[in-house]
Parts: C-alpha cells; structure tokens; sequence
C-alpha cells in the first residue's frame, strides 16, 4: 500500500488529487509535494500503468523528485507531478486533454503541468485551452518548445563541472565520454561534446536513433550494449535512457572517472551513491544536471525568452562544483550532498513567508 503522507517526513505530500471524466475516458492523479518555493511544477506522464496503486506510487515518487530538481534550479517553484493511466496511443484524446486540463485549472495555479513521457507540446496547446497553468507548449503558440535542448546543454555543464574536479579543467576535450541512449537528450549531448573535442562512444536499442547520430558523425564510435560500453576504456559515462542504469554490477564493472547523464533516478536503488564513492568515481547528481529542461520551460512563465533560459541553465556548472565541494566538506557522496542543499533552500527560502506583509 503507498503511503502518501509518510513514511518519513521528507515523504509526505501536500495535496494529492484523484481526477476522473468517463466519457473522455481520463484517469489521472495529481500529486503536489510541496508549495514552499512556488507553485508545483512537473511534467503528466500518461502511461499504461498496470494498477492505480502502481500510478500513486509513481506519481508521489516523481512530485518528490521535482521539488528537489526545481529547489537546485534555483527556481521559485515547488515540485509536482502528474500521471495519466492509459495508453498515449490508444486512449489519447481531444476530449481527455481537455477534461485533464479543467482540472488542472481548477487547483488555481497550485500546480502547474508541462510534458513528459507519453505527453508532447502539441499536447500541451490543447490542455492550454483549458488552463493557464502550463508550459511546455509549442513555440507556435508562445511556448518553450522541445525542453530536451536545454537539458542536454545543462547536462554538458555539470559534466564540464565533473572535468574541473576530476582533471583540473573544465572540458572534455581528448576524453572518451561513453553515452548511453541517443534519443532527444542523448544526441544532442554528443553534438556538444564533439563540439568540445570529446571522442564519443554511443550504445542505443534503437537503429534509428544509432543512425542519425552516426549521420553527422561518422567518426562516434558504437558498441553493442549498455554492458559493454560501461566496460568500456572510457573517462566519462553518460547515462541517457532509462532510470536505473547504476547498479551494484555496473557500478563494480565501471571503469570511467565519472558518471553524468540526463536519465532520471540513475542509482538503482540506496547505496549505490557509496559505492561509487568508494570506488572513486564522481557522480554528478541526475537531478541537478538534468534540470536545464524543466529551467527552459519554466521560463515560459515569464514569456518564454530562449537566451535567458539558456543563461540559467548555465548555472548548473557552478551548482554542481558548489555540491561536489559540500561532499567533501561534509565527508558525505554528491547524491547526499545534493539532497541537503536543495532541502536547505526548501527550508531557508521558503521561511521568508513567513514575514508579515502587513495586508
Ligand atoms: N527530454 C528532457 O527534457 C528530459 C529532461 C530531464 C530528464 N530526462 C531524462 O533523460 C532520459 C532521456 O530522455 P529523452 O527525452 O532523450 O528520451 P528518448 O526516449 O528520446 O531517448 C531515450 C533513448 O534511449 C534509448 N534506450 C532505451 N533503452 C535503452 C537501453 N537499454 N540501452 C540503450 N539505449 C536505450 C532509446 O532507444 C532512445 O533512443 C530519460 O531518462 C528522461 O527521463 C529528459
């Protein structure tokens, strides 16, 4: 049974929200983590969960996951998240989106939604016509369009960040960075690490996505799998699939100096984080250099303005070297070191409402 208002403290959830329309057929949870920053921002995944408990238990862990993302963006907003049960491909709809988005309006702001797995700009324009609490939208109709271009570049920061730690300068140039997963997030990344001078190798399920990155650069290297590439001569492993690419076996198998990638949740399960700490590798948090996507389409809040996204996301460089040196000061992995900071600032930031306005 999934416990919403615990197990820990960390682990309660302000408000969560069961919506249902049966004609459009909607079945969609809302879960908001926390406000103490901001409105809750995340993304709606629609997906096919097997059970409602499966959703909940999802939905609450993702809420979590962006208060946290959102608390180290530096952003003033709070974290939540939102899951649609059903299939996008067969159960997606006119008449859901918008039921959906009613919904979502009907929270005042409380929350406010953006795309992620099974959910696309296109997708956003129609919940946009039922609520203003959105982003994420095409560029067409004023939004922040394809939010895996500033989460590669962010990702390229906090790897540039890892490089100053582990070799002293802040590049990747004459490195070998090993990338798994070249879809959206992933292809874009080796762009700019060729950019920089990296040597590149890639692993993919998808023939397509191999292809295309293989199209403009001939000269990347491919191997079979994730297995073999984490075995790999490589400096740098880059993580951009699916959540849980660092288990006990690779991490044992793993030979680079440093892991940094977009895949959310990474680390297989607790414990990992020490592991690889004392393996020696240096793991740049997947929520921190991960964040440039949900930086770019927050800044559609304020009217989307692409260099001034880019500009924020720019700072996690400085975010990630600022939690590698926390780590070391307070003798604890960059995971842990991550979670402290961005509770910090939940806490410390989020106090300040306290002060009376006198109205
Ligand atoms: N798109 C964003 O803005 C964004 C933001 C934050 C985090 N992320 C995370 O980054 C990761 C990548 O996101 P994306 O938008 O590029 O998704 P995507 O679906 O476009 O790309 C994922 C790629 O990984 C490949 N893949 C799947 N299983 C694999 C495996 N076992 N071995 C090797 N390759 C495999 C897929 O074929 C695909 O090409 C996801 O974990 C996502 O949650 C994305």
């Amino acid at each position: 049974m999934t416990d919403v208002f615990g197990p820990s403290h960390k682990d309660v959830h302000e408000q969560v929200v069961f919506c249902a329309d049966e004609q459009s057929g909607l079945r969609a949870i809302i879960a908001i983590h926390n406000t103490a920053l901001g409105p809750a921002l995340g993304g709606t995944r629609f997906y096919p969960y097997e059970s409602e408990q499966a959703a909940l238990a999802d939905v609450l862990n993702l809420a979590k996951g962006m208060a946290y993302k959102n608390a180290l963006a530096g952003l003033d907003l709070g974290g939540g998240k939102a899951v649609i049960i059903g299939d996008p491909a067969r159960d997606k709809s006119e008449p859901l989106l918008r039921a959906y988005g009613r919904f979502v309006e009907s929270l005042g702001g409380r929350y406010v939604t953006a795309c992620d797995v099974g959910t696309f700009s296109e997708d956003m324009d129609l919940i946009a016509r039922e609520t203003r609490f959105v982003t994420g939208r095409t560029l067409a109709h004023g939004g922040a369009g394809d939010s895996s271009i500033l989460t590669a570049y962010g990702v390229f920061q906090g790897m540039r960040a890892s490089a100053e730690r582990v070799f002293g300068a802040p590049t990747l140039r004459g490195r070998r960075v090993g990338v798994e997963g070249v879809g959206k997030v992933g292809h874009r990344l080796v762009e700019l690490l060729r950019e920089d001078g990296a040597d590149v190798v890639i692993c993919d399920v998808s023939e397509r996505a191999i292809e295309r990155v293989r199209r403009l650069h001939p000269e990347v290297d491919v191997v079979a799998d994730a297995r073999e590439l984490t075995g790999a001569d490589i400096d740098v492993f880059a993580p951009c699939a699916l959540g849980g690419a660092l288990d006990d076996e690779t991490v044992s198998r793993l030979r680079a100096r440093i892991v940094c990638g977009a895949a959310n949740n990474q680390l297989a399960h607790a414990g990992v984080e020490k592991q690889l700490d004392e393996r020696g590798i240096l793991y740049a948090p997947d929520y921190v250099v991960n964040s440039g996507g949900v930086i770019q389409v927050s800044d559609e809040l304020e009217g989307f303005d692409m260099e001034r996204a880019r500009a924020k996301a720019a700072r996690i460089y400085d975010t990630t070297l600022k939690i590698f040196a926390m780590a070391s000061e307070e003798g604890v992995p960059p995971a842990v070191a991550a979670d402290r900071l961005a509770e910090r600032r939940m806490s410390e930031v989020g106090r300040i409402r306290g002060i009376w306005l006198g109205r």
